[in-house]
């Protein structure tokens, strides 16, 4: 007997892999829940709607904001939480993807990886009965990225026909915010060192067939001429082992008031964090009033509620009404 059951569940794998509209459903669905749930001391979501309901949370790569925010998250939901490390169950000493998810299966109701090898995410959606949702692998990073225009938009409104630049590493993060350039309509300008640090091309690619206005230059200032939003990342991601080497290639790509100051006046900085000041960006832009960082991280929380009730099917918005 198959144990896949006949409708495939609800995976959130990559930004490329839902509509626009699901995309919006579920910025939607995070904005309700987080007007709801503002101002309560203990915001639990009314008629708490995951109750019964259980997350399987592997990571096997550190994690503060991923980690914490769907933890808290499912358990402001209604819902239980397992944070599993892959070192510890008997994944560490062989047992199979294929076993270990359709086990999981059987005892969770939805399942978060974050994982050092990308191709294992893809293994255990595929084996998996309950969605998965990817928690950051080093080719994608879809999760921060709602949050990421749940942010942007509380502060500048629609997205769309905005100008973006994306200054530093083209990783996995630069990956997923390509993605979402094409779905939801806004121009990224991307300024990367040459070679290995330019963003994926099959992204770029992807993204540019599915009418994204995606450029790519070398150079910092092109990118953030006029822009309405500034972002980085670390240059040194995790399991890059070239650290030394990428932190003199990358010196030109420091973000600092000099590189703000070329971009729209209202500009926002952002950054997904870790952030590491004096690298990726100045302490004056971090700790500046453009500076959105730190909602950026809260939003983290409401992303990770909207998408754990679209993932649940728990996503009709006439529940969630003030
Ligand atoms: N931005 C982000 O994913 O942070 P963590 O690595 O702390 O989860
Ligand atoms: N690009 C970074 C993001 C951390 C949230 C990394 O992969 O380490």
């Amino acid at each position: 007997m198959s144990t896949i059951k006949a409708s495939s569940p609800r995976h959130f794998l990559d930004i490329k892999d839902h509509s626009t509209e699901t995309l919006r459903h579920i910025l939607t669905l995070a904005a309700r829940v987080k007007a709801l749930q503002q101002g309560r001391k203990h915001p639990l979501c009314p008629g708490l709607p995951l109750a019964g309901r259980a997350l399987g949370l592997m990571m096997s790569r550190p994690s503060t904001r991923t980690r914490v925010s769907f933890e808290v998250g499912m358990k402001q939901l209604g819902g239980t939480v397992n944070v599993l490390s892959p070192s510890e169950m008997q994944l560490g000493r062989g047992e199979s993807i294929a076993d270990t998810a359709r086990v999981l299966s059987r005892f969770v109701d939805v399942i978060t990886l974050r994982t050092g090898t990308d191709a294992n995410l893809r293994e255990l959606a595929r084996w998996s009965s309950v969605p998965v949702i990817n928690g950051l692998t080093p080719v994608s990073h879809p999760v921060q990225i709602l949050a990421d225009i749940l942010t942007f938009e509380e502060h500048r409104g629609p997205i769309a026909g905005k100008k973006l630049a994306w200054i530093g590493d083209g990783n996995n993060v630069a990956t997923s915010m390509i993605e979402a350039a094409a779905r939801l309509g806004f121009s990224l300008h991307l300024a990367t060192p040459e070679g290995e640090f330019t963003p994926s091309e099959t992204a770029v690619n992807w993204a540019r067939e599915n009418g994204g206005d995606i450029r790519l230059t070398h150079d910092p200032k092109e990118a953030a001429e006029g822009a309405d939003a500034v972002i980085t990342d670390t240059w040194v991601s995790m399991g890059d082992k070239d650290a030394e080497k990428r932190l003199k290639i990358f010196r030109p790509y420091h973000v600092d008031e000099a590189l703000m100051a070329l971009a729209s006046p209202q500009a926002l900085f952002m950054h997904c964090l870790p952030a590491h000041i004096g690298e990726e960006v100045s302490e004056a832009v971090f700790e500046s009033p453009a500076s959105v960082v730190f909602d950026e991280a809260e939003n983290r929380l409401h992303a990770q509620k909207g998408l754990l009730l679209w993932c649940m099917g728990k996503d009709d918005l006439s529940a969630y009404q003030g």
